[in-house]
Parts: C-alpha cells; structure tokens; sequence
C-alpha cells in the first residue's frame, strides 16, 4: 500500500448525490482530525454513475462503490489509517473479489 499522503476523493454528480453522496462526504468531514494528512476533494462525475456514492483513494487506485455514511469510519480506520483497504466495499468493476 502506498504511504504517500492520500487524497479522497468523493463524487457529487447528480447520480451520487441522489444515493446521498453528500452525506457521505458529511462523515468524512465530521472525521477530520483523524485526516490531518489527507485531502478531501469532491468532484462532478467520477465516470461511475449508477454505482455510486463512488469514493475514490489516491494514489492507491481503490475505488468504493455504493458507500453509505455509516461506512466512512471504517474506511478511514481500515484503509486510510490502518493502510488496508476495506474488501467488502471495493467497486468490483475495478477490483475483483479474489
Ligand atoms: S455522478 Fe458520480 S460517478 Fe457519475
């Protein structure tokens, strides 16, 4: 896993906005002192719609799909402090359940 500092990246496009994307970059905020290092970036479309909210990580290339506010904490415990990506949540479009 990369330690470079990480950029999260969170989709507010209409089509996550509508599974509540917004929420979920709320949870992200409310985390904030546990992300001194890390960056929140919100864009328009991450070219994934359909499958959101889609959330993600650079630059560890892990895409989430379908991320649901009560699941931030463990992204940001697992993956973004603990440097193990969340299996049960990856976009299985991109990341095959091997
Ligand atoms: S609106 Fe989020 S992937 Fe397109």
């Amino acid at each position: 896993m990369n330690k470079s500092p990480k950029r999260v990246v969170i989709c507010l496009g209409r089509s996550c906005r509508k599974y509540n994307s917004q929420k979920v970059l709320a949870a992200f905020k409310q985390n904030q002192d546990l992300l001194a290092e890390i960056e929140l970036d919100t864009v328009k479309c991450l070219g994934q719609c359909g499958n959101g909210p889609m959330v993600s990580i650079e630059p560890d290339g892990v895409w989430y799909s379908q991320v649901r506010p009560k699941e931030v904490p463990l992204v940001i415990e697992q993956h973004l402090i603990g440097q193990s990506p969340v299996r049960e949540m990856l976009y299985p479009k991109f990341h095959s359940k091997k």
